[in-house]
């Protein structure tokens, strides 16, 4: 099993939640649906003091606009609600956030090129690092694709924000 040690996670309090941004190219479909199940796991276990989660694109293409309505109808059917606006990130979200997880390697590639120096890079991570039954080291773009991508984005997310919050969770001091 993918089990990855993120370098030094630091204690996670209530006055210091830890903050995690899931980065796609557009931010209408992959990183929208890891922001809305991550948060919804953090509430689910009660742990929605504890954690800050976001999401943010590599382009700009698609700023200001909700998430796609095919990402939004999967993700409704198991219950999760996509309530993000696109943004594009910035070098600056690299000071802000403790963990910023990429969809696929050019997103990681762009994340790495903005970053400043070694407190920047050892932040930085593919999502599916955490991904229980890794048979691609990527989340597929569904973008130009039919509903089954998305069903398949929304189950590969899934099972790797789980184990992801499975280790972060350890940190967590109540
Ligand atoms: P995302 O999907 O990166 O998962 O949000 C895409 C959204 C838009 C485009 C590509 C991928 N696009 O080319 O506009």
């Amino acid at each position: 099993m993918a089990e990855p040690t993120i370098q030094s996670i630091r204690k996670i309090t209530t006055e210091n939640p830890y903050r995690v941004c899931f980065v796609c190219l557009g931010n209408i479909c992959r990183s929208p649906t890891a922001e809305g199940v991550m948060q919804h796991e953090v509430l689910q276990q009660s742990l929605g003091s504890y954690f800050e989660i976001d999401s943010a694109g590599t382009a700009a293409y698609h700023v200001g606009e909700p998430a796609n309505s095919k990402s939004r109808k999967v993700a409704e059917e198991y219950g999760v609600k996509l309530l993000s606006t696109a943004r594009k990130f910035e070098a600056s979200d690299l000071d802000y956030y403790d963990l910023v997880l990429a969809m696929d390697r050019q997103n990681y590639h762009n994340i790495k090129h903005l970053a400043g120096g070694e407190h920047h890079h050892e932040k930085i991570y593919m999502l599916r690092d955490f991904d229980p039954q890794p048979d691609d080291d990527e989340v597929p773009d569904p973008y130009y694709g039919g509903i089954n991508g998305f069903y398949h984005v929304f189950d590969v997310v899934q099972r790797s924000c789980r184990n992801l919050l499975d280790q972060l969770k350890q940190h967590v001091e109540k």
